[in-house]
């Protein structure tokens, strides 16, 4: 029995709905943790029967979600001069080929894991590549830190390197073997994961729907809408549909459990459809300026209601870091003229991602039986930050500097289940 002492955060529902209930903050108070799960928030001390970790004045918050990464891509991160598609071709493809090595699979998830625990981040969505060892890479380095990870192989049957590239009927057979071999082994959930909607031909779109429809609980990912000369590509591959999101509707790929990065050039009627279906778009700012992709539309998705979880896309994004990620989506509002509150944007990284994977009965909050993924956060970390909130004048003014001026070394420590997994150095 475990309780962290500090000042707890977490959301019951979305702000934007009704701002004053959409968060409990208890300062001063106890996290109480049983075998790995939640047991509740006391303002009192709990007692001499529990183990008290001191966290006085950091902010104790539900572990970080990641919805849409690669970690294959971990070593071209900040890679220069290019938009997605001469992006994929120049820094992309090339390094993806290397995973076929299971032990550069093996080695890129151990750093990859570790990056995201330094970050605070609990559990994630993530691409590997095509080949079928780097899920076991990924998966097997989850398992050995008890990580919530969801993740899939890629499927790319065109316009893709030979020496990247399967065919539907092999995407689907190796999508298949995974899926019994890992789906729902421990945190593991299987990801069926077409790259996008150029690089897998109508067969193999109508294959990965085919798994999506047959097993029952597994997830989707992909790219939709990211940049203009992939939109304008997508439309003279695939003449007869009325959009890019339409491509993967008739192949059968939205619905609950599917999570669409970037939604960026969308129209009303793209994403009525994402509402409807229940599919989630990953927003993913840093990468979305990186690569020059465009300002994803956060007014139009309140509006219209469909799940909205953050990314870091590693490597088009320049971040592993949520509180960074957090940072440019606010500055990708503000280019739009949009609203992107502290609230917004700390609700979208713990609750709202837990959502946008239909696992917030599990994890994203501090509800009672949800597992102890939690992340302690020193506001104070820099003399700039201690200088800044030497002013802060509530509790939003608090997490809005600390979004905008924070990143790895505000991390203090990681808890996966209840186990401490990330410590940061002491001063
Ligand atoms: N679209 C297809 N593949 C990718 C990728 O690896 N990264 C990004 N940002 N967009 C993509
Ligand atoms: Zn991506």
């Amino acid at each position: 029995m475990l309780a962290l002492h500090g000042n707890i955060l977490h959301f019951l529902d979305d702000p934007a709905h009704d701002q004053a209930s959409s968060y409990q903050y208890v300062s001063d108070g106890y996290l109480l943790i049983v075998d790995g799960r939640i047991h509740d928030i006391s303002t009192t001390h709990p007692g001499d029967d529990w183990r008290i970790v001191d966290c006085t004045d950091r902010l104790v918050l539900p572990g970080f979600i990641d919805i849409h990464t690669h970690y294959p891509q971990t070593d071209i991160i900040a890679s220069y001069g290019e938009q997605l598609l001469t992006w994929l071709k120049k820094y992309t493809f090339p390094t993806e080929a290397g995973f076929a090595d299971a032990e550069i699979a093996s080695d890129t998830a151990e750093f990859f894991l570790s990056e995201l625990l330094r970050n605070g981040i609990t559990a994630a969505m993530v691409f590997a590549t095509v080949h079928a060892v780097s899920v076991d890479a990924l998966f097997e380095a989850a398992a050995r830190r008890d990580m919530c990870v969801l993740t899939g192989k890629v499927m790319m049957d065109r316009y893709a390197p030979d020496n990247l590239s399967d065919t539907a009927q092999s995407g689907y057979d190796d999508s298949l073997r995974l899926i019994r071999k890992w789906h729902g082994r421990g945190r593991a959930r299987y990801a069926i994961t077409p790259r996008f909607a150029v690089t897998s031909s109508p067969e193999q779109l109508t294959a990965a729907g085919e798994l999506f429809r047959n097993n029952p609980g597994v997830y989707l990912q992909s790219h939709v809408a990211e940049n203009h000369a992939e939109v304008d590509l997508v439309a003279k591959l695939f003449p007869d549909q009325r959009s890019y999101l339409d491509v993967y509707d008739t192949h059968q790929l939205l619905g609950e459990r599917a999570v669409y990065a970037h939604c960026i050039h969308l129209d009303e009627q793209d994403r009525q459809r994402l509402a409807q279906s229940g599919a989630a778009a990953a927003f993913c700012p840093t990468s979305n300026l990186f690569l020059g992709s465009g300002l994803f539309d956060l007014d139009a998705a309140r509006r219209h209601g469909f799940h909205v979880g953050l990314g870091a896309d590693v490597g088009g994004g320049t971040s592993f870091g949520m509180l960074q990620t957090m940072n440019e989506g606010y500055k990708v509002a503000q280019l739009g003229r949009r609203r992107y509150s502290a609230l917004d944007a700390y609700y979208q990284a713990t609750l709202g991602s837990a959502r946008a994977l239909y696992l917030d009965q599990d994890i994203g909050s501090f509800k009672p039986g949800a597992f102890a993924d939690v992340v302690v956060l020193d506001t104070e970390a820099t003399p700039l930050l201690k200088r800044r909130m030497s002013r802060a004048e509530s509790l939003e003014d608090v997490l809005f500097a600390l979004m905008m001026l924070g990143d790895d070394r505000c991390v203090e420590a990681t808890y996966v289940r209840g186990q401490c997994k990330h410590r940061r150095a002491a001063a």
